[in-house]
């Protein structure tokens, strides 16, 4: 079985409570993986967005799912439509509804159904600040988040903006779940450092399945 071949670098280190690092998890889901991405990136092209505050996100990004993640000058909402083609936004492919329901549930969360899938392009230097998930409608839900491509530093904070955040270092494969009492930390990602990935390149690839309606 292919499990087998990565069962060696699949480790879960708890990093608070609520809070899970799943080592490895998602490589076994890689190639088909890769392909879904292809086929909703052909679609929904990866774009930079522009914060309320009209700023120019560094990260690129894009969706799929019943809901879609956007910012503009006007706010931060869930879309079910895609602003820049004016259509919705392509369907959730089965192996990321099944990566993120079996990550969650792997993490304590059982039934997880996520209706939003925010993709995230990462290119050196591209940086996430400090930021609490709350656009969703109700937080019984948890996040998952699953990194492809070039290594991050995590930042997993606490509850308030002001707590020190615990730096995870992430890798190809990773997969960090955080609901129930760590639903609504602070986090973000450092500045990503130049390098070369085999399947993505010079781009770190991350994919946060959330429930937003
Ligand atoms: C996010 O907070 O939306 C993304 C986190 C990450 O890229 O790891
Ligand atoms: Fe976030």
């Amino acid at each position: 079985m292919i499990r087998d071949l990565f069962e060696e670098d699949m480790r879960d280190v708890r990093l608070a409570p609520g809070a899970m690092l799943l080592s490895g998890f998602a490589r076994r889901f890689e190639a088909p993986c890769v392909t879904a991405l292809r086929r909703v990136v052909a679609v929904a092209p990866f774009r930079h967005m522009v914060t309320p505050g009209g700023h120019r996100m560094s990260i690129a990004m894009t969706n799929c799912g019943a809901a879609g993640w956007v910012t503009d000058r006007t706010g931060y909402r869930y879309d079910s439509h895609d602003p820049q083609t004016g259509r919705r936004w392509p369907a959730m492919p089965d192996v990321f509804a099944d990566l993120a329901a079996q990550a969650a549930a792997r993490a304590g969360f059982d039934g997880f159904a996520p209706d939003a899938c925010l993709i995230n392009r990462y290119e050196p230097g591209a940086r996430l600040s400090l930021h609490q998930d709350k656009n969703e409608r109700d937080f019984s839900a948890p996040i998952v988040s699953v990194s492809l491509g070039l290594p991050a530093v995590f930042l997993l904070g606490g509850l308030r903006r002001a707590d020190t955040p615990r730096r995870v270092p992430l890798v190809h494969g990773d997969v960090v779940v955080w609901g129930g009492p760590a639903r609504l930390r602070y986090h973000g990602v450092l500045p990503l450092e130049a390098g070369h990935h085999l399947l993505m390149g010079g781009h770190r690839i991350n994919l946060t399945f959330r429930r937003a309606a």
